[in-house]
């Protein structure tokens, strides 16, 4: 059986059939920050596009195992825990708690596909790990979706993309079709940034954004190494993400 693999930068671009595996794609940053979260041991990690309701869930939460996290155009929001950087979720801070997350566009794009029976959040940084759990599940239909800007285009979530597919063809023992142009796009994107990942993502219009509101440095360089965790971020029922 050979494998089919879409992409679509956009979440209102994805059709409505169901594929078997989704994976969710937001770099720059709420997918590198689940990545990390997870990997210094938060139990796991609910997410939410509405504030009110994430903060009603996490008022249910026994306050000393819980951590609220929210950003809205790449800023923490007053009142929450935390924003939405990767070098935030440290040890100290996560470890055994549920994490409540609402981000501009990355919960939002996992929200889009919460039906789907097996969904991943992917990094760069988880890369890796995510494209050999997807191999050895050995499925037919396979969506990437890039959590991308307010219903736009984004960069880094392509480059992303790309580096997924780019692997999938070199690993996987099965033939892999790349279904549509966007896809293909963001391969030939890969191949032209890898050697780059850095500068790709301060020329994203998101990384001008963040460099405009702050000193993003340690972030981007998180977010830019490649297959560095060995995390598998996986919806267990809807809306929740544990390491499996
Ligand atoms: C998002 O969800 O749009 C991002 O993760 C924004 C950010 O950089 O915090």
């Amino acid at each position: 059986m050979s494998t089919n693999l879409t992409y679509y930068h956009v979440a209102s671009d994805v059709p409505d059939n169901n594929p078997d595996i989704a994976v969710v794609i937001d770099v720059l940053r709420a997918t590198t920050t689940i990545s990390w979260a997870l990997f210094n041991g938060a139990d796991s990690i609910q997410v939410f596009s509405n504030l009110d309701l994430l903060k009603a869930k996490a008022e249910e939460w026994d306050a000393n195992k819980r951590v609220m996290i929210a950003e809205r155009g790449g800023k923490k929001i007053d009142g929450f825990d935390l924003g939405n950087s990767p070098l935030s979720v440290t040890k100290q801070m996560v470890q055994g708690k549920r994490l409540f997350m609402s981000t501009t566009n990355g919960t939002k794009a996992m929200q889009k596909v919460q039906n789907v029976e097996n969904l991943f959040s992917m990094a760069l940084t988880n890369r890796k790990a995510v494209a050999d759990r997807i191999i050895s599940m050995n499925k037919k239909e396979i969506l990437i979706l890039g959590s991308g800007w307010e219903g736009t285009y984004s960069l880094e979530d392509s480059l992303a993309a790309g580096a997924l597919a780019s692997y999938l063809i070199e690993n996987n023992s099965k033939e892999v079709n790349i279904v549509n142009d966007e896809l293909n796009a963001a391969l030939a994107l890969w191949h032209f940034w890898k050697e780059d990942i850095l500068g790709c993502l301060k020329t994203a219009t998101h990384g001008k954004r963040l460099t405009n509101i702050g000193n993003y440095e340690d972030d981007f360089k998180c977010c830019s190494q490649l297959d560095h965790l060995n995390i598998v971020p996986s919806q267990i029922e809807q809306g929740i993400i544990r390491a499996s």
